[in-house]
C-alpha cells in the first residue's frame, strides 16, 4: 500500500509487520558496510523515514552510488519496529526504485543549515528544507482551521474580485491592470492615456483589500467571509510587508466593534489551539531552532483574554514611558511597528486591541464615534508582529458616510453602489482583515515574512 510518512508515523500500529510503499526524497544516506540507511522525506512530516537497506540485497552495489541527496525514491519493504533511539519505526527495504537522479555534489541544498536570504534564491528547492517544509505544514493547518472556524459560525465563504476598480483603504497603494501598450498608449485630445480604450473601458487595479464587496454580501447574507490574495504597491521593504498576501476578512451584519473584537479573538485562539494539536512537531521544531519561546507565547494567547484599550490611553501611556521612540509620541500620529510592540511584548506582555483611532488616520469606510474625533476601528496587536488584524465597525449612515468620502478626497461616483447599501436596509456591520502570512510569521516565529509565502513578492523581486 502507497502511504504517507505521517500516516506510517502517526499510527505506526496499524502498519507495522506490513509491507509498504513509500515514495520521497533522499535526506541523507550513512553508508555502513553491511548496510546503509537513508534518511526518506516526503514532506508530510518534519522528521522522515528511515529506510534500511541490507548489503545483501540482490543489485546494491549498483544501487548505492545512486542513492544521493536530492534523489527520488520509491521504497518498498516491510514496516519493522526500529532497534535505533532516533526513531521508534523503519523500513526494512525489498525494493528500492530510483525515480529521479540527482547529483549530491551539484545539489543546491547540502546537509547543513543555509541562510534563509540564500534559500529564497532558490524557492524551487527550499521547501524542501525542514524548516520551509514545516512553514507550509503550519500555513496549510492555519488556511484548514480558518474555514473550519468561520463555517462552523455559520459565516458564508464568498470569492470577492481580484481586479477592481476601487481603492478600498483609499491610500493609494494599488497595482494598475492594463492591455493598453504601455509604449504607445492611446491619448485623449487632452493628452491624457485614454482609458477608454483599455480592457475594462476605464482604470482598473489589483484588489488592496476585498472588504467593500463582502460588505455587499454581508448586508444579504448577514455572515460572510473572503479569503484570497490582496496587493499593495507600497515601497516598505520590511520583515512584515509583501506586495501580494492573503487576507481573511469576516464581515457582519447587525454587529458593532464589540462584536468584531470578540470575533478577532475567538478566531486567533481558535487557529493557535488548531496549529498546537495538529502541529506539535513542527512547532516544536521552531521553538526549538527557529524561535525560543514560541510554544509559551502561543499557549498564552490561548489561555489569555486579550487587553483592550484605547488608542487616546495607549498614547497617554506611551508618553509616560521613559524611552526616545524613533517616532515621537503624539495624540493624532499613527503608530509605529515600536509603540505596538511595546504595547504588547513589554507592558501588557500579551495580546491587545487597540480602539477608537482618531478619524483622521484611518480609511473613509469606518464609523464615526460619537466625539465626532474618533472611529470605531480596531487593531489587535500580538507579540513580535505589532498588527495582525485591522478592522472597525462600518458607517452605515448615508450623510456620515458621503461626508467622509468627500473629505478623502475619493468620489462618491466612484462609490455608488456602496453608498446605496446605506439607501435600503443599512445595518450597522463590522468586519476585520487578518493578514495570513502575518499570522503564519507569529505562529511559526520565522524572522522574515518573506519566509512565510511559498513565493513572495517584494519591491525589486518577483521571481519564481
Ligand atoms: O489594516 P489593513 O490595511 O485593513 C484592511 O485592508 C481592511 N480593509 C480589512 C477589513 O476590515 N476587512 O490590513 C489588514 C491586515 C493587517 O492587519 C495586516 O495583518 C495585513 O492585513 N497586511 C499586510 N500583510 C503583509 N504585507 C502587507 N503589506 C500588509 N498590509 C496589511
Ligand atoms: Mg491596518
Amino acid at each position: 500500500m502507497k502511504l504517507k510518512i505521517r500516516e506510517l508515523k502517526k499510527h505506526p500500529e496499524k502498519h507495522l509487520g506490513q509491507d509498504v510503499t513509500v515514495n520521497g526524497w533522499v535526506r541523507s544516506v550513512r553508508d555502513q558496510k553491511s548496510f546503509s540507511f537513508i534518511d526518506l522525506n516526503d514532506g508530510s512530516t518534519l522528521s522522515g523515514l528511515q529506510v534500511l537497506l541490507k548489503a545483501d540485497r540482490p543489485g546494491y552495489s549498483e544501487l548505492l552510488p545512486k542513492l544521493q541527496i536530492g534523489a527520488s525514491l520509491s521504497v518498498k519493504g516491510k514496516l519493522v519496529q526500529s532497534p535505533g533511539e532516533k526513531q521508534a519505526i523503519e523500513v526494512d527495504a525489498d525494493e528500492i526504485k530510483v525515480i529521479g537522479l540527482s547529483d549530491a555534489e551539484s545539489y543546491p541544498l547540502q546537509k547543513k543549515r543555509h541562510s534563509f536570504e540564500y534559500l529564497r534564491t532558490i524557492a524551487h528547492l527550499r521547501p524542501r528544507t525542514n524548516t520551509i517544509g514545516a512553514v507550509a505544514r503550519m500555513s496549510s493547518s492555519l488556511a484548514f482551521a480558518t474555514h473550519h472556524f468561520f463555517q462552523s459560525r455559520g459565516f458564508l465563504n464568498i470569492h470577492t474580485p481580484i481586479i477592481t476598480a476601487s481603492d478600498c483603504e483609499g491610500a493609494g497603494e494599488l497595482f494598475r491592470v492594463t492591455t493598453l501598450d504601455v509604449e504607445k498608449p492611446p491619448r485623449t485630445k487632452e493628452g491624457e492615456v485614454d482609458f477608454s480604450k483599455d480592457f475594462f473601458e476605464k482604470p482598473a487595479f489589483l484588489t488592496v483589500s476585498g472588504q467593500l464587496n463582502a460588505e455587499i454580501y454581508a448586508m444579504a447574507c448577514s455572515d460572510v467571509y473572503t479569503f484570497g490574495p490582496t496587493f499593495r504597491a507600497e515601497n516598505s521593504n520590511t520583515t512584515r510587508h509583501l506586495a501580494e498576501f492573503w487576507m481573511i476578512e469576516p464581515e457582519m451584519a447587525f454587529a458593532t466593534l464589540e462584536d468584531d473584537m470578540e470575533l478577532a479573538e475567538s478566531y486567533l485562539r481558535h487557529v493557535i489551539q488548531y496549529v498546537l494539536e495538529h502541529n506539535e512537531e513542527d512547532i516544536d521544531f521552531f521553538d526549538k531552532l527557529i524561535s525560543p519561546g514560541l510554544k509559551e507565547r502561543l499557549l498564552g494567547v490561548v489561555h489569555s483574554s486579550f487587553e483592550r484599550v484605547t488608542y487616546s490611553d495607549a498614547i497617554i501611556l506611551l508618553e509616560n514611558v521613559d524611552r526616545k521612540w524613533e517616532f515621537p509620541v503624539k495624540w493624532g500620529i499613527d503608530l509605529q511597528t515600536e509603540h505596538e510592540r511595546y504595547l504588547t511584548e513589554e507592558h501588557f506582555k500579551k495580546p491587545v486591541i487597540l480602539i477608537n483611532y482618531p478619524k483622521e488616520i484611518k480609511a473613509f469606510y469606518m464609523r464615526l464615534n460619537e466625539d465626532g474625533k474618533t472611529v470605531a476601528a480596531m487593531d489587535v496587536l500580538v507579540p513580535g508582529i505589532g498588527e495582525i488584524i485591522g478592522g472597525s465597525q462600518r458607517e452605515e449612515r448615508m450623510e456620515v458616510l458621503e461626508e467622509k468620502i468627500l473629505k478623502a478626497g475619493l468620489h462618491k461616483e466612484d462609490y455608488w453602489w456602496y453608498l446605496e447599501l446605506r439607501k435600503w436596509g443599512s445595518c450597522p456591520h463590522a468586519g476585520f482583515g487578518c493578514g495570513f502570512e502575518r499570522l503564519v510569521r507569529f505562529t511559526t516565529g520565522m524572522e522574515n515574512i518573506r519566509d512565510c509565502i511559498p513565493f513572495p513578492r517584494t519591491p525589486g523581486n518577483a521571481l519564481f
